[in-house]
């Protein structure tokens, strides 16, 4: 059977500052998807990891489905009212738009789908990132899909060793959809040099060379980009199937044990490392550090089997150590170089004020 699985995420408001949807909004939106989604969905999930809520769809009205994403676009809005009943913070924040248009691309909430016909046995995984930024995935994806060190299946399966094609974006062009087809292991280098600058360049979407299909969605959504001011991080969310002629589980999942530094973290404005989490896990240390959550589904004729949370595992106890000690060494440099972001990336203007202040006061001496 052919489906399409979408993820639409938002962050409309949390307990305590940017730490966690309440129960009450996670019962409305719930709730909400259940009843009006009951003709168009084959099945649904909702989830949350920080202060963000995504719901997972499976549905047959395809990508971009306006039935879907207006479902979506209601169920945030309704969660919202809850929030703003509760005094929850930031009610309603990734919602930049007064009414529905079509489409949530653009709007605020962030979008990952893929359309597929079922293998006999479909396995995917569902990502959650918070207090980061779209490209945060680029590092693990880069490494499950091209590198023989991390993945054995490309040396060791003839499917997967005839390569993948990534689809990169530039999220600087706002205008409409820039984007690069490339294929690994052709253009390795070429990849790798898009994929080294998070902030610019992100993975949109991974295929299979040998059978066409489509393996990874991830969201880009910018929202400082859309809004032309900085609104909040742009915490993603991704969807990768596995197994097969994909990657295995593991393999998707074992770059994570680098704990690598991205963007986001306090005020979202600073280098932290990615500390893959369960979904029981919060946010705590400087508003961090930036979390990702995996949950691993099957999917049968749109029917999805019960979650299981990939990062709670004792293995992953050992790595949460590794990246709360990568965290505290950063942050031991306060402000200074690379452990705050560039200017661009700033979430506040503030800076950008008392620098043009100092410019101002600066004498040239002879
Ligand atoms: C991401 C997140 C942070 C905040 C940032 C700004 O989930 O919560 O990136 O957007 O800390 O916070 P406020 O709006 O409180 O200044
Ligand atoms: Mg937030
Ligand atoms: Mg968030």
């Amino acid at each position: 059977m052919k489906i399409t699985l979408s993820v639409l995420k938002a962050d409309i408001g949390s307990i305590g500052g940017h730490i966690t949807p309440s129960k009450k909004v996670l019962e409305r939106v719930e709730d909400y998807i259940s009843t009006e989604g009951s003709g168009a969905l084959l099945d649904y999930h909702v989830a949350h990891t920080g202060d963000d809520i995504a719901f997972l769809l499976s549905h047959k009205l395809g990508k971009d489905s306006e039935k879907i994403h207006q479902l979506a676009w209601d169920a945030f809005k309704e969660g919202t009212q809850v929030a703003e009943e509760q005094g929850l913070y930031g009610a309603g924040q990734d919602l930049l738009k007064d009414a529905f248009s079509g489409n949530v691309k653009g709007m605020g909430p962030a979008v990952a789908e893929i359309e597929f016909e079922e293998r006999p046995s479909e396995p995917f995984l569902f990502f959650m990132a918070d207090k980061t930024e779209p490209g945060a995935y680029n590092l693990p994806l880069y490494l499950a899909f091209t590198d023989p060190m991390n993945t054995p299946g490309l040396i060791l399966s003839p499917s997967l060793g005839k390569g993948f094609k990534f689809r990169i974006l530039d999220v600087e062009h706002t205008e409409a959809d820039k984007i690069i087809e490339l294929e690994a292991p052709e253009d390795l280098y070429d990849i790798a040099a898009l994929l080294r600058d998070n902030g610019r360049f992100v993975v949109d979407s991974i295929y299979s060379v040998n059978s066409g299909e489509q393996t990874v969605a991830c969201s880009t959504t910018r929202l400082n980009k859309i809004a032309g001011k900085y609104v909040g991080k742009d915490d993603p969310v991704a969807l990768v199937r596995v197994q097969k002629n994909f990657p295995a589980t593991g393999e998707v999942l074992a770059p994570y044990k680098i704990g690598h530094f991205v963007a986001g973290f306090m005020r979202g404005s600073h280098h932290g490392p990615l500390m893959p989490i369960s979904q029981e896990d919060t946010i705590s240390y400087f508003d961090g550090p930036p979390i990702v959550s995996a949950l691993a589904f099957s999917v049968s004729d749109g029917k999805l089997t019960e979650p299981v949370d990939v990062f709670d595992n004792p293995f992953w106890d050992d790595i949460r150590k590794k990246v709360s000690r990568k965290a505290q060494d950063i942050r031991e440099q306060g402000f200074s170089g690379p452990a705050m972001l560039g200017y661009e990336e700033l979430e506040y203007g503030g800076i950008t004020k008392r620098m043009k202040k100092l410019e101002d006061e600066f004498v040239i001496e002879d």
